[in-house]
């Protein structure tokens, strides 16, 4: 296996693609048609969540199989289902909450960790541990930009990843404030799309998602996505 990213190389990877597509697969002969439609989107990134049983499965199968790829595991709630993800390949891991011992297996064993955050007590608990880049879930839920703003304002040492809620007419405002590393979201890959294998569905949102993420156009206007 080659070597797995620094948290910095991670963290680089994220700024440069902006847009993280947020994946739920139940069949992991999905798995590759799929990656390849983000890809040909220009999308070379997915976070593949953990809440479908064969979910390490298909992470497998991309990172073997398209390690262009820059693929991380979701939705990782103990520090069991964080080991199965390394070992599947997964170059980051994503929890929707801060999980103390999800945190505290990954940086036992350097693998980058970005806990969700909805609170400052949470900022703080995970700011006690050193780390500074936080998803923030659920982001149009919680409040929004407007929140996001307020909770980053006494924390200036943090950015996010603002995730929940998120698709192709609100990305760009999230993109636009500076504390924002990049933004999840299902919106170009919904789980439906992927188990009915409308690939060239998923590869065109894909490529909206990056040419509103290049800052091309602000919204896919008129275009339903
Ligand atoms: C997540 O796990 O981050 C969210 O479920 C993705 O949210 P969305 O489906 O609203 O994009």
């Amino acid at each position: 296996m080659t070597a797995f990213p620094s948290f910095g190389d991670v963290l680089a990877r994220l700024r440069a693609v902006r847009i993280v597509p947020v994946i739920t697969i139940d069949d992991p002969e999905d798995a590759i048609p799929l990656a390849r439609a983000l890809m040909d989107g220009g999308l070379a990134c997915a976070e593949i969540t953990f809440r479908t049983p064969r979910a390490p499965e298909a992470l497998r199968r991309i990172t073997a199989e398209v390690p262009e790829m820059f693929v991380g595991a979701g939705t990782v709630l103990t520090a069991e289902q964080a080991k199965r993800a390394r070992d599947a390949g997964a170059q980051f891991i994503v929890a929707p909450g801060f999980g103390p011992r999800v945190v505290e297996h990954c940086l036992e064993h350097d693998i980058p960790v970005f806990p969700g955050i909805a609170t400052p007590t949470e900022v703080e608990a995970a700011l006690e541990r050193g780390l500074t880049t936080l998803k923030f879930f659920p982001a149009e839920q919680t409040g929004g930009l407007d929140y996001l703003k307020a909770i980053a304002a006494p924390y200036v040492d943090v950015s996010f990843m603002p995730t929940g809620g998120i698709n192709a007419e609100n990305v760009a405002k999230y993109l636009a404030f500076k504390r924002v590393v990049a933004c999840g979201g299902s919106w170009m890959a919904p789980a439906d799309w992927i188990a009915e294998r409308q690939f060239a569905r998923i590869r065109d949102a894909a490529l909206r998602a990056t040419e509103i993420a290049r800052g091309g156009i602000a919204v896919a206007a008129g275009v339903a996505v």
